[in-house]
């Protein structure tokens, strides 16, 4: 895709942003080892492949799938070649469709459980990636090609101008019709608290029951062990987990998960 286009696609997505200074490598050319795969398994092969040229894209969406599925750990930046195809998937339809079957899945569960309705019931979700989208910032910042800079994420932050993401906004507002509770469970520290409270609000997570945001006892600890202790915490208070939502395994390892984790989308970066 031409960087004209791809400049028209995000200012269609992000009407809240500006996007000034797009810097996309061209079109990548993936080689392909010269594979030698046996007869019997020819069928699996993608068709288009069947002369073994060069598949773009292949390598990057194996790659991705690995690190949604926890496979590939504790990565710090997108490579590089994958810039341009991790580009096309966060602003494409795909991650909409992706993150649209996590939250039909969410609801599903939701309403496969017979609720209480004591206001005890919780659904614990992240904030970056899950009810708020950061693709604005990572736009301009290579989609995480190049290494997070918390000065300027924090800046970025600060601003409040996340939008949300909609197949998110769109659960948190079924979970709340059907009387469950909100808890954000986020790795934002807790002097981002106003800014986050306030960019929840604006988006149109208008009520919580609780927004936990990452205090100074906890630096230099994991957001496994982080958000395992804080959910411990809730469900000592006698609240029970109905879901847990996140775009970061170590919002969903761990202990204290809730009945059930949904994972969504993220491959930008990876928090352990
Ligand atoms: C990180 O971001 C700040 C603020 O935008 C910038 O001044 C600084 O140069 C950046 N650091 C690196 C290593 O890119
Ligand atoms: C957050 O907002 C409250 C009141 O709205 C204010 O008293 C407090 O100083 C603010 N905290 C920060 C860190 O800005
Ligand atoms: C949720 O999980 C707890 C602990 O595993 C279990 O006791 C409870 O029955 C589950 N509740 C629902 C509604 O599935
Ligand atoms: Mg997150």
């Amino acid at each position: 895709m031409k960087i004209l286009q791809l400049f028209s696609y995000i200012s269609t997505l992000l009407a809240t942003s500006q996007v000034p200074d797009l810097h996309i490598p061209n079109q990548i050319h993936l080689h392909l080892p010269d594979l030698h795969i046996p007869n019997q398994i020819h069928f699996l092969r993608p068709l288009s492949g069947a002369g073994l040229q060069d598949i773009p894209g292949l390598s990057c969406s194996s790659w991705r799938l690995a690190v949604e599925t926890n496979n590939i750990i504790g990565w710090e930046t997108v490579p590089e070649e994958c810039a341009n195809y991790v580009g096309h998937y966060m602003l494409g339809q795909q991650y909409r469709d992706d993150s649209k079957v996590v939250a039909d899945q969410a609801l599903l569960h939701t309403n496969s459980i017979n609720l209480a309705g004591d206001g005890k019931e919780i659904w614990v979700f992240d904030v970056d990636e899950t009810t708020l989208s950061n693709l604005p910032y990572y736009a301009t910042h290579g989609f995480g090609t190049t290494p997070y800079n918390s000065t300027a994420f924090n800046e970025w932050v600060e601003e409040g101008k996340a939008p949300a993401l909609p197949e998110s906004l769109a659960l948190y507002k079924n979970l709340l019709s059907l009387g469950i509770k909100i808890v954000f469970l986020t790795g934002r520290l807790e002097d981002q608290r106003n800014a986050t409270a306030a960019n929840l609000k604006n988006v149109g997570y208008h009520t919580w029951e609780k927004l936990i945001l990452k205090d100074s006892s906890y630096s230099g600890k994991t957001a496994v062990a982080y958000k395992s202790s804080e959910r411990k915490k809730l469900e000592e208070d006698g609240y029970r987990i109905i879901g847990n939502m996140g775009d970061q395994w170590s919002d969903l390892l761990g202990t204290n998960t809730g009945n059930r984790t949904f994972k969504l989308p993220d491959p930008m970066y990876y928090i352990s």
